[in-house]
């Protein structure tokens, strides 16, 4: 313990009652957030014992496993930072008791999915596991400790787990804090290292301060202060939703212009240059697509929804979810058109994909736009030929078939995938670039055009490729808002 009476470097009112200096964090949930996030802790803390406890063990076993290139998650970078602190201060376990209870602080890094049931299916967020990971907290916890949500919750979440803790736990005292994470997958570990800022939310008692002060020590360690930023809970946890909804907007303002630019033959890339330079606007988040991906940004947004409808807001509501809508016509407008295209029927054609990432440096696939486009061109019968450098096949078809009303053989007969990109290609009458990975320039495309059924159609969902470089070769080629 310490007592803080002034706090000259950061940017924080002075914390004026005892703030913990934290020895010991467990976070619940070793998925894509709290893998990467806990391995960064504990690297620039080596003071700190970082424990991250799953309920599954395959996930656990695969961090410990000695052969880093086995570790569940794909993020360069990662296995560097796992080799340096695990087995020093980083440990991974399934006994999730033993680190609730040794813990000052403990991340809850749980999935909050859409709901699939119930008040608010398809668009609440699902907090089944964070509430059990709360009423396990509460039922093991001895001594005081510092809950924080590190999950993307919907705004006032922070109250049912208060609410929780606080009514079912063994007397001990709790802080909640919000400390949205903002890392963006294939970028995880720069985005660690080097965050554009840390936001902490917290009660604004003095208990609740000092507990914010406890976490901006940990962060402290390598961020400057003047990146960390504190507010109340509510204002933290709405943040992330709108720092994601913002994010999105921008993808679906590009990519309905790329519609435009489609119909007029202007070229999105030049008007996304064009207007990008304007300081106001700014490059980033430009890139015309066949749609966003990702665990974030739908789920995110349709959470933002269902609280605006709540709360009878119903305009807002409808302005964020056209959002969603355009998202959802960009996947359909690129499968139709493939469909269009190929003289308006696909049955029995092979379609090759190139990627089903939802985006490039990550093996992650929730709601990747392959997985719908896949969908739509196996309603006309397609045979689809999937090739991704690190999506499992397993990977491939719990996906499909997780979307689709199709049984599971029959998605089988019409979805195989290649580990070889020439043999997935090899005879195929289009491919469809859904993912943006970089070793797909490099290919050879004069031996791939050789090998296809003729004519050879190329659909550039991430205009990823160079047209004119393929158009020279024979190949038709249709990229995003071109
Ligand atoms: C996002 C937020 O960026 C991150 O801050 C938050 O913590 C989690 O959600 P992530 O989902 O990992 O991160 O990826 P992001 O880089 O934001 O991309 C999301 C989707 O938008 C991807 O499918 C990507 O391909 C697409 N996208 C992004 C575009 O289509 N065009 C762009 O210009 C940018
Ligand atoms: P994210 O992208 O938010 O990190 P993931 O699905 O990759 O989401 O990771 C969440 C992890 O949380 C999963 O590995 C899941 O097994 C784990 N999990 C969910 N509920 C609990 C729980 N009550 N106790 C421990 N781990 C849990």
């Amino acid at each position: 313990m310490s007592v803080e009476t002034t706090s000259p470097t950061t940017n924080q009112q002075p914390a004026t009652t005892i703030h913990k200096k934290i020895k010991s964090i467990c976070c619940i949930g070793a998925g894509y957030v709290g893998g990467p996030t806990m391995s960064v802790i504990a690297q620039k803390n080596p003071d700190i014992k970082v424990t991250v406890v799953d309920l599954n063990e395959q996930r656990i076993a695969d961090w410990n496993d000695a052969d880093l290139s086995k570790l569940p998650i794909f993020e360069p970078g990662l296995d560097a930072v796992v080799e340096e602190a695990r087995g020093r201060n980083l440990f991974f376990s399934t006994d999730v008791n033993q680190a609730i209870a040794e813990a000052d602080m403990i991340f809850i890094s749980v999935n909050t999915p859409t709901k699939t049931y119930g008040a608010g299916k398809g668009m609440a967020a699902d907090l089944k596991y964070v509430e059990l990971c709360a009423r396990q907290i509460a039922e093991v916890a001895t001594s005081d400790k510092i809950v924080v949500e590190k999950s993307t919750l919907p705004v006032k979440t922070a109250q049912a787990i208060k609410s929780i803790l606080d009514n079912t736990g063994n007397g001990v005292k709790f802080q909640i804090l919000s400390n949205p994470e903002f890392l963006a997958e294939g970028t995880a570990m720069t985005d660690l290292a080097n965050p554009d800022r840390v936001l902490i939310g917290g009660d604004q008692t003095p208990e609740g301060k000092a507990a914010i002060q406890s976490l901006v020590d940990v962060y402290g360690a390598w961020v400057p202060q003047a990146q960390i930023i504190t507010t109340n809970l509510w204002s933290s946890e709405l943040s992330k939703l709108v720092a994601n909804a913002f994010l999105a907007q921008r993808v679906s303002s590009i990519n309905a212009i790329s519609e435009l630019c489609e119909a007029t033959q202007a070229n999105v890339e030049e008007v996304a240059r064009a207007i990008g330079m304007d300081s106001r606007i700014g490059p980033k988040f430009l890139k015309a697509s066949v749609g966003f991906g990702g665990s974030c940004f739908q789920k995110d947004i349709l959470n933002l929804v269902y609280i605006s409808k709540s709360l009878g807001l119903n305009e807002v509501a409808d302005y964020w979810e056209q959002v969603i809508i355009m998202n959802n016509h960009q996947r359909d407008r690129f499968a139709n058109n493939i469909v269009s295209t190929l003289y308006n029927t696909v049955s029995g054609k092979k379609i090759a994909f190139l990627g089903w990432a939802f985006k490039k440096d990550t093996n992650d696939t929730r709601e990747s736009a392959a997985i719908y486009v896949a969908d739509r061109l196996i309603d006309e019968q397609a045979q689809i030929y999937v090739y991704d450098p690190k999506v499992s096949a397993k990977q491939m078809q719990a996906d499909l078939n997780y979307l689709s009303t199709r049984t599971e053989t029959e998605n089988a007969k019409y979805l195989q995938t290649q580990t070889d990109p020439y043999k997935a290609v090899e005879g195929a009458h289009a491919i469809a670039v859904l993912t943006e990975w970089d070793e797909f320039k490099s290919y050879d495309w004069q031996k791939i055009y050789d090998n296809m059924s003729k004519p050879a159609f190329v659909f550039d969902g991430r205009n990823v490729l160079n047209q004119e470089a393929l158009e020279a070769i024979g190949f038709q080629v249709q990229s995003i808002g071109k």
